[in-house]
C-alpha cells in the first residue's frame, strides 16, 4: 500500500490547522488505499534550517535532519495542509521543505489550505515554485476553505460537500500520480 504522508504546516497555539489536518487523516485513513503518517511540524519541531551542507548531497549531520529524511523517504504521496499567513505560506511548511532534496523528488503532493480572507490560494500559489523546485509533482484541483472556524462542531473540522469531493478527487490523483511516478524514481 502507498503510504501518505500529510504535512500539517501550522503549529501556533489553538491553530484550526489541527482540526482541519485531522479531517484530512480520517478521510484518507477511510479511503482505505493508503498507509497514513501524519506528520505534524508542531511535534516534529525542526529548528530553522541549521545543515552545513547542500541537502542535495545528502551528508546529514544533525539528529533531526536524519530522521525527517528517513520519514519523507519511506513516503510515496503527500498532502501538505497549511494556512495563508500575510499573502504567502508560512515559514514552518517552507523550512520542512528546505531540509532535504531527493527525498521530495517525483512525487505527487496535493494541498489544503485555508485563510480569513482568502481561502489560502495565495499560500498555495506561493509554494508551487518551491515544490517544483524540489521534483515534487502537483495535483490539481486543491483544497481551499474560507474562515475554515465556521466549520467547527464540538472542536471537529466538518467540511462541506464541495470541500469533501475535491479532497476524495486528490486522494484519486495522488493514488494514479503516484503509481506513473513510480519508475521515474
Ligand atoms: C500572522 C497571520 C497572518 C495572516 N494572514 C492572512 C492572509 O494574508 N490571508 C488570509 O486569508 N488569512 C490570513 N490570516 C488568517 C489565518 O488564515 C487564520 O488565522 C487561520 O486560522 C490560520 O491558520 P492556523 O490557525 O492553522 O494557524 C493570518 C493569520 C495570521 C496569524
Amino acid at each position: 500500500m502507498p503510504k501518505l504522508m500529510i504535512v500539517l504546516g501550522s503549529v501556533r497555539e489553538g491553530r484550526i490547522g489541527l482540526p482541519i489536518a485531522e479531517w484530512v487523516k480520517r478521510t484518507a485513513e477511510a479511503d482505505g488505499r493508503f498507509e497514513v503518517d501524519f506528520a505534524d511540524l508542531a511535534a516534529i519541531a525542526l529548528p530553522f534550517m541549521d545543515e552545513p551542507n547542500h541537502p542535495r548531497l545528502r551528508r546529514y549531520t544533525k539528529r533531526h535532519t536524519i530522521e525527517w529524511s528517513e520519514r519523507v523517504d519511506a513516503a510515496d504521496a503527500f498532502l501538505f495542509a497549511f494556512p495563508e499567513y500575510n499573502y504567502s505560506y508560512g515559514p514552518v511548511i517552507k523550512n520542512a521543505l528546505d531540509y532535504l532534496h531527493a527525498e521530495w523528488n517525483r512525487k505527487p503532493v496535493g494541498f489544503v489550505n485555508w485563510g480569513g480572507n482568502s481561502g489560502g490560494t495565495r499560500a498555495q500559489t506561493a509554494l508551487r515554485p518551491v515544490v517544483g523546485a524540489l521534483g515534487l509533482v502537483m495535483t490539481t484541483g486543491n483544497v481551499e476553505i474560507n474562515v475554515p472556524q465556521r466549520q467547527l462542531s464540538d472542536g471537529e473540522f466538518v467540511p462541506n460537500e464541495q470541500q469533501a469531493s475535491v479532497l476524495k478527487r486528490q486522494l484519486d490523483e495522488l493514488l494514479r500520480l503516484g503509481e506513473a511516478l513510480r519508475p521515474l524514481r
